[in-house]
């Protein structure tokens, strides 16, 4: 007999000065405060371990990872606190992936299902989340994360994909946000041009037959860091998403993964999955493709708004075709 769990996350009264609640995750507690996050835990050796981050950057960090159901692979919010997606259930650690945390024997990894971080993390998110923050935004487009609780921001933190009917544009398609009613330009593209493409469908193929300036689409978009799904073909998904500031997470990658920048510039960190030891800095201009290999950690800065093609490999098989050989880790042999 298949019995359902719910999970509900354990949250404290609010703090008395502060007015946030303070969450359990199995040997996990995470507080905040006016400018933190702190996360505690227990050692191995059952000694007390915390670790701090900024308020704004836990939660970028930690809106990506709820809103992208984990991801693929390993969402590192810095060099010590993450989550790895292994697809029914969810590590949480703090300094696994680390090799100075490692070798301290300070690290803790707690496996749990998928449902109960979930309901855990959205519920820090919505707590902690203050009014006229946007986690999704661009740091400088949005409010201050900082201080004492003061309301929340649903809207925002609740956001949700937008779908498209049919391609993007085509007649009954509700999800097209490249038409006058759709999305201002973004200040950072207001040289995009935004011309729809020449068409010439054959007669009576003219409801079949569709084109959009994908340029024009990105140019509009209102979030930094929050790859659409663009194009899917079997499992070949292509990803396309503007970028500002830096990548609110480190990613460490269970696949390949492409990335073509389809304009301007991003630097990227890229690291040992396991250690976080640097592998390799890699700058993309305008038109450039990479890879970043499945045993990589990496971290995006684009100081100027930049569109970024992020072609991903949804196969759910893959990432254990790649772990038993089967798959290579390095996409191209030079
Ligand atoms: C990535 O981890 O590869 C990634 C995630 C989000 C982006 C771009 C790249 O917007
Ligand atoms: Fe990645």
């Amino acid at each position: 007999m298949d019995i359902a769990v719910k999970f509900q996350s354990t949250a404290t009264e609010p703090h008395p000065v502060y007015g946030y609640k303070a969450f359990h995750l199995g040997a996990f507690t995470f507080e905040r405060d006016e400018y933190f996050a702190h996360i505690h835990w227990s050692t191995a050796e059952e000694k007390p371990a915390s670790h701090t981050m900024d308020i704004g950057d836990f939660l970028r960090a930690l809106m990506r990872d709820v809103g992208w159901g984990f991801f693929y692979g390993w969402v590192n919010f810095d060099d010590v606190f993450g989550t790895t997606n292994h697809y029914k259930t969810i590590d949480v650690f703090a300094g696994t992936y680390n090799g100075a945390y490692k070798k301290a024997n300070v690290d803790l990894l707690q496996n749990f299902p998928t449902e109960e971080v979930r309901v855990t993390f959205v519920d820090i998110l919505e707590n902690w989340t203050n009014a006229g923050f946007d986690p999704y935004a661009a740091p400088q487009e949005t409010g201050t994360p900082y201080g004492r609780k003061n309301g929340d921001n649903l809207s925002a933190v609740r956001r949700v994909r937008q779908l498209a009917d049919r391609c993007v544009g085509l007649k009954d398609d509700l999800g097209m946000r490249t038409d006058s009613a759709g999305y201002p330009i973004n200040r950072a593209f207001a040289d995009v041009p935004q011309d729809p493409p020449e068409l010439h469908p054959e007669p009576g193929f003219e409801n079949e037959v569709h084109a959009f300036n994908l340029f024009a689409y990105l140019s509009r978009s209102d979030v930094v860091w929050n790859p659409s799904f663009t194009s899917v073909v079997k499992h070949s998904y292509m990803c396309p998403t503007t970028e500002e500031h830096k990548l609110p997470i480190i990613h460490g990658n269970d696949r390949v993964e492409w990335f073509f920048q389809m304009c301007d510039e991003i630097t990227w960190d890229c690291g040992d999955k396991l250690t976080a030891e640097p592998r390799a800095r890699v700058v993309m201009k305008a038109g450039d493709m990479a890879a970043m290999p499945a045993d990589c950690r990496h971290q995006g800065f684009s100081p100027k708004r930049s569109m970024l093609l992020v072609w991903e490999n949804g196969s759910p098989q893959v990432v254990y075709d790649i772990q038993e050989g089967r798959a290579p880790i390095n996409p191209v042999s030079f």
